[in-house]
């Protein structure tokens, strides 16, 4: 149960409630992924990614926000307890975990890359990638900044882990501080100074002089907004489907447990819908407009459209950001300036998302399993830095590969899945559509109610199921696993499991040690000033 009065609990202002949730969303993905996921698919994504968002994606975070804030009311501050509110089952509490897994382990590899960025800032800063102008050699310095080039047993360089370490404790000092004095602070600053860096770094590479016929600007905005006939023909593709939905997912950050934990701070009087909406918004904005703008006109100017979509297919999505941007900046006037810009943009978005990864965590060792915020800290702190070691020195092993399959990618899927159908059918529509408009500012317009009743659902345990149906059993099974990697993959494995034991363990616990205040409909409305 909550120990901090009221007052401190929850969010100081709307404006600050909105920028946390907003930088919450707004991250790497931004960035980095969205550029990558896009491109293969050319000007095909952007439909089905539309699409995603209004009908899947924007319903969820209302879904979520209405979870959250109604667990809140019965000062739930994590997915177990509030999906118990929604449906009094023995089994809908371990679902919960779910919430508290997923963002935990994905903060674990998720804050060494942040921390990537940060270390690249420096190098930026310091001039130590001068004088690197090819691809390969970026590419080099990259393997040896992370550790992998030279690896044997460990991937280690002391550059980036010396960053890691600088990364991690900024996130636990901000945890440390809590909700209103920590995370809403880091956001209400971060967030406006990442987004006046991104339109100075957009408007920089919309300006950037042609390099050759096919190297423009226009023809690096057309890979992702340029619609031919060919494309239309990619859209019968479930692959473009799957894609742009899970980037949906995971920009906005939900099926991850960490918008609830946020909610959870609300009151009953505050609205969801229009800051719901708001912040929502403000992570599109973010991703498709400066994201959008950024990387790939940047690439596709200084390298043309093949090598551009040759990168992104071989290397993957990280390859443009670490790679290729630097050296494009390398080779601009002041380009270092833009350099150094980039870089603390993208550690900022990763910071504003990964402090909100650990919060369920942290919220659930103080809310259900009573520990001492300070204590639950520490506690905190030293699991997630013993696990990051794996990710960090078997990084050529592909540990946080692994991790992001079952945690960022499948897990958040499925438990998105979980969180609808509790939501939409057995709490029912009629009670969630009463508690979103609580307090709402926005009417959202009723077809939403259908959506939320029938498309957000279905499309979600469908999704569930293609998942099963496209190469679960291989990767239950390693198949295409090189056999060196086997071991560190298994490794990954027994984290997860072992931090789910964990939370089974706390769920069983808290309701074996106080069993009424789940059951205490009084509980409500106490915090609901
Ligand atoms: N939503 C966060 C991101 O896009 C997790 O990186």
């Amino acid at each position: 149960m909550r120990r901090e009065p009221p007052k401190e609990l929850g969010w100081g202002s709307r404006f600050g409630l909105v920028m946390a949730m907003a930088g919450n969303a707004v991250g790497l993905g931004n960035f980095l992924r969205f550029p990558g996921q896009a491109v293969p698919y050319g000007g095909a994504f952007m439909i089905p990614y539309f699409i995603a968002l209004i009908l899947i994606g924007i319903p969820l975070a209302w879904i979520e926000w209405s979870i959250g804030r109604r667990g809140g009311a019965f000062k739930h501050g994590t997915t177990p307890g509030m999906f118990y509110r929604l449906w009094k089952h023995p089994v809908s509490k371990y679902l919960g975990i779910f919430g508290i897994l997923l963002p935990a382990m994905v903060g674990i590899y998720y804050i060494y890359i942040e921390s990537w960025a940060l270390g690249y800032a420096w190098q930026m800063a310091t001039g130590m990638l001068r004088g690197k102008h090819a691809y390969e050699e970026m590419k080099l310095a990259f393997g040896s900044y992370v550790g992998t080039t030279n690896a044997n047993l460990i991937s280690f360089s002391s550059i980036s882990y010396t960053f890691f370490l600088i990364a991690f404790a900024m996130n636990i000092f901000v945890l440390s501080r809590g909700i209103s004095k920590g995370i809403e602070i880091v956001a209400k600053y971060c967030m406006p100074i990442l987004i006046v860096l991104g339109i100075i770094l957009t408007v920089r590479v919309l300006t950037l002089p042609p390099r050759g016929e096919d190297q423009t600007v226009s023809h690096g905005l057309a890979q992702i907004w340029r619609l031919t006939l060919n494309d239309l023909k990619t859209l019968t593709r479930p692959h473009v489907w799957i894609s742009a939905t899970g980037q949906i997912f995971f920009t906005l950050s939900v099926g991850l447990g960490m918008v609830h934990t946020y909610a959870s701070y609300l009151k009953k009087k505050h609205d969801l819908t229009l800051n719901g909406l708001t912040a929502c918004m403000t992570n599109e904005f973010v991703e498709v407009i400066l994201g959008g703008s950024i990387v790939i006109p940047a690439a596709v100017v200084f390298f043309g459209v093949e090598k551009t979509r040759e990168i992104v297919a071989t290397d993957g999505t990280f390859a443009i950001g670490f790679y290729a941007l630097p050296l494009i900046f390398e080779q601009i006037p002041y380009g270092e300036i833009f350099g150094v810009m980039w870089f603390i943009l993208l550690f900022l978005a990763g910071l504003t998302s990964s402090m909100a990864m650990f919060t369920p965590l942290l919220v659930f060792l103080e809310d259900e399993l009573q520990i001492d915020r300070r204590v639950g800290v520490l506690l905190v702190s030293f699991f997630a830095f013993v696990f990051m070691q794996p990710v960090i020195l078997f990084n050529h092993h592909k540990v946080l590969d692994e991790l992001d399959y079952w945690m960022g990618t499948f897990g958040l899927v499925l438990f998105v899945a979980i969180e609808t159908v509790i939501f939409s059918w057995i709490f029912g529509v009629d009670k969630g559509w009463k508690e979103l408009h609580q307090g709402a500012e926005l009417r959202v317009p009723r077809i939403y109610y259908y959506i939320m009743k029938y498309v957000t659902p279905v499309f979600s345990v469908g999704l569930v199921l293609w998942y099963c149906y496209d190469g679960l059993l291989e990767k239950i099974s390693m198949k295409y696993v090189a056999p060196e990697d086997v071991p560190y993959l298994w490794l990954a494995r027994i984290m997860i499991l072992s931090v789910t034991l964990f939370l089974i363990w706390g769920v069983w616990y808290a309701w074996q040690t106080h069993p009424k205040f789940f059951e205490d409909e009084e509980n409500e409305n106490i915090n609901q000033v």
